[in-house]
């Protein structure tokens, strides 16, 4: 049913370091020990330089300030209450080049649960999606909020949440920036396939269909990323990004659809939904919603979670429901 490939083009031999002749490269180690340095150095790179690791903290004791503000004025409840009314859209999209078999393809699309933001939202989510079942369910990233420390608690209400979600061909997914290349492991065990600068591919007949999934690139950015999106044209092909931030490459490389969440929609917003922040430096005009950049159609979700509080104003937790169409010639 189902071919996979690892992609490992672009890495390339540190210098001083010889490979024994004829040792095979094993994309996923290197890319492990290149992560878990930078993970445990606190480093970000971004494709165009920005802000580091502080800038989260930072934002961090604002959000708490918020939270104090909130209780003291009796607001703080209701922000829960918003957070907690998680929504499943329905999203129909229509390709010209989508091949004929897999008109109709559903894809369930998770984003930025922060399970440990939340307690319970798995359960919440199972009971949303109650009696459905989808192709594929993808999952892009920030599967919990803390950047460094224990995962067992978060990837046992991953695993209830991959429990309860019937698909018919499995769970695809991607890490996000507030997650640890330790989790890969274990989300794998629990029969997620994730795609870490790799691809799966899924065959009807004669016609396939591609998921690409790249490392985040909020805090992790490598070239392996770009080079994981040069097999696009390949193939029909969805992207999996943790970000917008790679919506000019992906459309360039020949990505018909661009999935990804991370920004919250702004998770608290002004009135009609004015951010206060995108949580992006660049694709600022994609930080929500559905988009189009030259022919490649694109989608931020607003995420199922919230990130630092749990509370939303003006922005709705969501679970997209997304079936893929065939334009008419
Ligand atoms: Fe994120």
């Amino acid at each position: 049913m189902v071919q996979s490939g690892r992609a490992t083009r672009g890495i390339e031999q540190a210098p001083g370091f010889t490979l024994p002749a004829g040792a095979p490269i094993d994309g996923r180690q290197m890319w492990a020990a290149n992560r878990f340095w930078m993970e445990n150095q606190n480093l970000v790179t971004k494709r165009y330089g920005g802000k580091r690791k502080q800038y989260w903290y930072a934002m961090l004791f604002m959000m708490k300030a918020f939270e104090w503000g909130l209780r003291r004025c009796g607001q703080y409840e209701r922000g829960v209450r918003n957070a907690e009314d998680i929504v499943v859209r329905e999203v129909e999209l229509r390709f010209a080049r989508l091949p004929a078999a897999f008109d109709g393809f559903t894809i369930l699309h998770i984003s930025d649960p922060h399970l440990d933001g939340m307690p319970g939202l798995e359960e919440r989510v199972v009971e949303r999606l109650a009696g459905r079942t989808f192709d594929v369910c993808a999952l892009t990233g920030d599967y919990r909020t803390e950047l460094h420390g224990p995962i067992r608690a978060v990837m046992k209400s991953l695993a209830r949440l991959v429990e309860g979600i019937a698909t018919r061909s499995g769970f695809v997914g991607v890490l996000g920036n507030h997650d640890d290349c330790h989790m890969v492991a274990p989300m794998e065990a629990m029969g997620i396939r994730m795609l870490i600068n790799e691809r799966i591919v899924f065959e009807r007949g004669d016609d396939r269909l591609q998921i690409i999934g790249t490392d985040d690139v909020h805090y992790y950015y490598t070239d392996q990323s770009l080079h994981a999106l040069e097999a696009a044209r390949e193939a029909f092909s969805v992207a999996l990004v943790h970000s917008p931030e790679l919506f000019d490459v992906a459309s360039d490389s020949g990505v018909e659809l661009y999935l990804c969440g991370h920004t919250h929609a702004g998770q608290v917003c002004l009135p009609f939904g004015v951010p206060l922040v995108r949580h992006v430096r660049i694709g600022q005009e994609y930080f929500r919603g559905q988009w189009q950049h030259g022919e490649m159609k694109g989608i931020t979700s607003a995420g199922v979670g919230t990130s630092g509080i749990p509370v939303r104003f003006n922005t709705r937790g969501e679970l997209l429901a997304i079936t893929l169409r065939r334009a008419a010639a």
